[in-house]
């Protein structure tokens, strides 16, 4: 197993830029998520790292040797593009074992190694089957096993559930985590679902028109996001987004809103904008009698020990997920509490967390 160090790497293709200047570190052994949307650059990034797409610019490095520019061939790289990629004419066995074929691995040596990989993956009763009446999670299975079984010292995974329904996206999710735990390869996944990124990643990647914007933790990326981007794109429901009247002063404790006032955290006390955003997730905001801001609820949805509740207000609709015993139906003209402390502001110009520009916080964690 080895890192993977991306320095300054870019892609274009003619005028468009694909890949704008990442950089970012990618440690041993670490399960590192690529996230964003549709044409953000997560595939192209994969692509020079795998050797299928040659840089326009910067250096690839993997287990500290320099790769930018070696064929993909004599990479020790193990490239998972859907899952369900298969020789469908061969047997378990010959699908998990092809690439140690095609190295020139003795039979003998192929056969070991094939069974210790599906003993892994509990699919070693069905060795000699034929691929085709699988189930999907067999042919998953499967196909997984032929990255495995190649010991390479690193594993790309492009969208590997796309094609999945959701239930067994669940479940593969599960699996994929879980044997990332046991064989601690380090594996760099793509996807544009962040709910999936959100559970198996040790970091992630947020990408957006070809540039990285944040890399962090699950939990560090949810509560502090850098950009208003990511904050929107990552939660669900999204995060809410106020716009402040008149920006921010220095000095200030609460800011002024449409139709109220909404304290913020000390740590942006010391700040002026003449724009600012705050952000508030939807479990920061409660309902109350009297509230720091008050709207009308257009809709209550039932999400079992909690409740999702839709307010109108000045500020625009706002999303608040509550407890459900608090009694609440659409037409309840409501008051909302702000949870403080757990507020972003974001500037209004530049649209980045203002706590990141300010206190010396990097984008690229
Ligand atoms: N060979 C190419 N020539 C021109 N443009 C390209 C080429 N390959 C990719 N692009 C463009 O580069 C951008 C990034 O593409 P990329 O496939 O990396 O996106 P992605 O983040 O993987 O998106 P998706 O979630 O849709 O797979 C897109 O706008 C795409 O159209
Ligand atoms: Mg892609």
């Amino acid at each position: 197993m080895a890192t993977i160090e991306i320095q300054n790497l870019c892609k274009t293709y003619g005028d468009f830029v694909a890949v704008r200047e990442s950089s970012f570190t990618i440690q041993d052994g670490e399960f590192f998520v690529m996230l964003g949307p549709s044409g953000c650059g997560k595939t192209t990034t994969l692509r020079m790292i795998a050797g299928l797409e040659v840089p326009t610019a910067g250096h690839i490095h993997l287990g500290g040797e320099e790769i930018t520019y070696s064929p993909g061939s004599q990479r020790n790289i193990a490239f998972v593009f859907q899952l369900f990629a298969l020789y469908p004419h061969m047997s378990v066995q010959d699908n998990i074992g092809f690439p140690l074929k095609v190295q020139g691995v003795s039979r003998k040596e192929r056969k070991n190694k094939v069974e210790e990989v599906a003993r892994m993956l509990q699919i070693d009763h069905i060795l000699k089957q034929g691929v085709g009446g699988l189930s999907s999670g067999d042919r998953q299975r499967v196909a997984l096993g032929r990255a495995l079984v190649r010991d390479a010292q690193a594993f790309l995974m492009d969208e590997p559930l796309g094609a999945l329904d959701a239930e067994f996206r669940d479940l593969m999710c599960e699996e994929l985590r879980l044997l990332h735990n046991r064989v601690g390869a380090t594996t760099v996944y793509v996807t544009h679902d962040q709910v999936e990124a959100m559970s198996m990643a040790d970091r992630i990647c947020v990408m957006e028109k070809g540039e990285v914007l944040q890399i962090a933790t699950p939990d560090e990326i949810y509560a502090r996001p850098t950009s208003k981007f990511v904050g929107g794109f990552i939660g669900s429901p999204s995060m809410n987004f106020l716009p402040a009247q008149g920006g921010i002063d220095s000095g200030a404790k609460s800011l002024a809103v449409k139709g109220g006032e909404v304290a913020i955290p000390e740590m942006y006390q010391a700040i002026t904008s003449d724009s600012a955003w705050i952000g508030a997730r939807p479990e920061h905001i409660t309902l109350s009698d009297q509230g720091a801001l008050r709207g009308e609820t257009v809709s209550v949805e039932y999400m079992g020990s909690r409740q999702l509740v839709v307010v109108d207000t000045e500020c625009g609709r706002l999303r608040v997920r509550s407890d459900n015993h608090i009694p609440v139906k659409t037409g309840d003209n409501v008051g909302l509490d702000f949870d403080a402390d757990a507020l972003v502001v974001f500037d209004g110009h530049t649209e980045k967390a203002i706590d990141s520009a300010l206190f010396g916080g990097t984008a690229h964690g």
